[in-house]
């Protein structure tokens, strides 16, 4: 394995020092008695993992028994069906069949003890990745005694890599997953992976593009499934359950049949052996992730079908298996005439997919991005969260720094993505937030949780921007317990990854705590989104998609900007939502600001709650942004972080950071500049505008 601190991301193993408390699990844990389902891979994979990981943060070499011994301290690992006699506790009973896990520190007559019990061997991995987290944060043992299940069932990543080696929408270097077409030889760089997001609790994996291209459409045959089976297996190793994303249009395009229509007897058998097939070569397999009449991808539409003909189709070809189908909702117009008013894309998904609530059947899951946009650094929720009561949902974001900042500036999103789960979507009177839909809890969903597409490639740091590996350990430690905060998962992540000094992982959390807002600051203002670059997404281009066909106008004139999207003069968008969001959203007045523009179109005189008009917002913020930019360079590169952190690691980031900090002023200059001349409207502060 590299052992760069790049690439160890937050699994450093840094080696301890003498001295309490690393002397007290020198003792503790010289001995570990393992009981578990035989020769269950992951319980060997988590019992690996701690081995590997005390040898190297604490220089022991624990040995392993069968038996609790006689006297003495050691570590108990056990799956819950492992009666052990003698353990001061019984394993708890958790009410759901989620992978948890139970730690505790037992110290009496003279004997200490550690027992970490796990619902399976997938709990027990993640209670020995929490044991090491807090041995290298440096925990008292008493710290780390916790009783935790995840929150949501399925945490899943989305690849968007492709056969040829590209990843769609990637930052950080090409695919580990595939070179010139094939999947690649040595999986080691895949495995690491594997490590990293079993540490933080993933439990699922879909490795290619959802924009499935004619190599990747073969992944299902008998000729690339033995090949799929072997990445399979690393990821069984950690407890991860892979997917794939299908073409629909499979049986046509792979010449077997003439057409997919869904309701064709042929294409249902086509797609029957199809799952035969891939269990015979993947018994775990998880499921297909589709794309479905997206953005030119085939789908049931063709043939005059609805989704939930498509959808149904896969799914009772899957059934037999257990697997499921997981249906996107990312389904608008993007063939719009930007001349038309009525069509509104922030419409398409709820208008599209409500209608079919209470059809799908019960292994089929939608998977909904978090805004009705496109991951702009900031939209309003989905208005589907809470809408299909009948139907199991899940949440998809992206951890990709699509539209911001493309890591390589610094955009920490968990705080966005913790106001989306936060979100009350007042589709019940309690217990509504966006958190519960997709916890599977308010409708009692059977199957539902998150998926995040990946923020990695085969760059040394696997995020490009260092500091952008925070988002992936986020993802993870989020979608285990929403209730996390934000500036605690950044804290943990921080400490982890740079070494338990206050003066290096407080300025580093301040940092990445204020990151979204500075970029939000100097991109496009009061939730409108886009600006960009069309196609490449980044950097400011204020009319790239102005006149264009993809539906994402901010309708900026002399006068004003903003969509309209209320009910009675606009697109009716704000209809979509529960009240009261609906009458918030629609209503000039209560409108929050930072979606202001999103909802309503206003001049530019207009006064937002904050007090300022909304063109002074936009100077004040954009300058503001460029500032806080350069400061985050700054504090970067005080001698506080200089000298403490590694030479390389440093200067990847301040690379990145000094990047950031021009383009920022870039970003600033021609928004600025944009809306001064269409606006007239000078600075109050007389600043430089072009
Ligand atoms: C975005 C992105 C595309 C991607 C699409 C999707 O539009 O730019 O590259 O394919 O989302 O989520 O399917």
């Amino acid at each position: 394995m590299n052992d760069s601190t790049l690439y160890k991301a937050w699994l450093q193993d840094e080696r301890k020092p003498e001295g309490d408390p690393f002397d007290t699990y020198r003792r503790l844990l010289g001995r570990i008695v393992v009981k578990g389902e035989q020769h269950a891979r992951v319980l060997s994979t988590a019992v690996a993992e701690l081995i590997n990981g005390l040898q190297a943060m604490l220089g022991i070499q624990p040995e392993v028994l069968n038996e609790l011994p006689q006297e003495g301290s050691c570590l108990v690992l056990r799956t819950a069906a492992e009666p052990v006699s003698g353990l001061a506790h019984e394993v708890p009973r958790w009410d759901t069949g989620r992978d948890a896990f139970a730690l505790r520190w037992v110290s009496a007559d003279g004997t200490e003890r550690m027992e970490l019990d796990g619902t399976s061997a997938s709990g027990v991995l993640y209670g020995v990745f929490r044991l090491l987290f807090g041995i290298s944060r440096g925990w008292e043992p008493v710290r780390l005694v916790t009783e935790e299940q995840p929150a949501n069932q399925l945490r899943m990543i989305n690849q968007w890599d492709d056969a040829d080696g590209s990843i769609e929408r990637g930052y950080a270097g090409a695919s580990i997953f595939y070179r010139e077409g094939e999947i690649v030889r040595d999986l080691q760089r895949v495995r690491d992976y594997a490590r990293l997001l079993a540490s933080v609790g993933i439990n699922a994996i879909s490795i290619n593009n959802v924009n499935v291209h004619e190599r990747e459409t073969r992944w299902v045959t008998e000729e690339y499934l033995p090949e799929v089976a072997r990445v399979a297996e690393v990821f069984r190793d950690y407890g991860i359950a892979l997917f794939l994303s299908i073409n629909f249009a499979a049986p046509l395009s792979l010449g077997d049949l003439d057409t997919s229509d869904p309701l064709d007897e042929g294409v249902r058998q086509w797609w029957a052996e199809a799952a035969t097939r891939i269990y015979r070569h993947i018994p775990d397999f998880g499921g297909f992730v589709v794309k479905a009449d997206s953005e030119h991808r085939p789908g049931p539409f063709a043939y005059g079908r609805d989704h939930a003909d498509g959808a149904n189709m896969l799914a009772e070809a899957m059934a037999p298996f257990g697997g499921l189908v997981i249906w996107r909702c990312f389904v608008y117009n993007c063939m719009q005439d930007w001349r038309d008013r009525s069509t509104d894309r922030a419409r398409a998904a709820y208008d599209h997919f409500k209608p079919l609530d209470g059809r799908f059947h019960d292994n089929v899951l939608l998977q909904i991005k978090n805004g009705p946009m496109d991951f702009q650094v900031r939209e309003p929720v989905s208005p589907l969260f809470g809408a299909m009561q009948q139907t199991n949902q899940m949440i998809e974001f992206q951890i990709t720094q699509e539209y911001t900042g493309q890591q390589r500036h610094l955009c920490y999103l968990v705080p966005q993505w913790k106001q989306v789960l936060d979100f009350n979507t007042h589709a019940a009177d309690a217990g509504a937030e966006v958190k519960h839909v997709v916890d599977g809890s308010l409708f009692g969903m059977k199957y539902s949780g998150v998926a995040a597409v990946s923020n990695i490639g085969d760059d040394e740091s696997w995020t490009g921007h260092p500091l952008a590996q925070a988002n992936l350990y986020g993802y993870g430690r989020l979608t285990w317990d929403p209730e996390l905060s934000a500036e605690r998962i950044a804290e943990e992540w921080a400490d982890l990854t740079f070494g338990d000094h206050p003066e290096v992982t407080h300025p580093i959390r301040e940092m990445l705590m204020a990151s979204w807002s500075i970029y939000e600051n100097y991109t496009a203002p009061l939730g409108v989104g886009w600006m960009v670059v069309p196609h490449y997404h980044y950097g400011p281009d204020v009319d790239g998609y102005e006149y264009s066909r993809w539906g994402t106008y901010h309708f900026a004139d002399r006068d004003g900007m903003g969509v309209d999207r209320t009910i009675a003069k606009g697109t009716g968008y704000t209809s979509q939502y529960f009240s009261p969001n609906k009458e918030m959203y629609d209503s000039l007045e209560k409108c929050p600001d930072e979606l202001l523009l999103f909802f309503h179109h206003v001049p530019y005189s207009y006064r937002l709650h904050s007090g300022k008009t909304v063109i002074q917002h936009i100077y004040d913020t954009h300058f503001a942004g460029a500032e806080a930019a350069e400061e985050l360079m700054h504090t970067w590169a005080a001698p506080a972080l200089r000298d403490r952190v590694d030479p390389r690691r440093h200067a990847a980031v301040a690379n990145r950071l000094a990047e950031q900090a021009e383009h920022a002023k870039h970003w600033r200059d021609v928004v600025n500049t944009y809306f001064y001349r269409k606006s007239g409207v000078p600075d109050e502060r007389g600043r430089t505008i072009y």
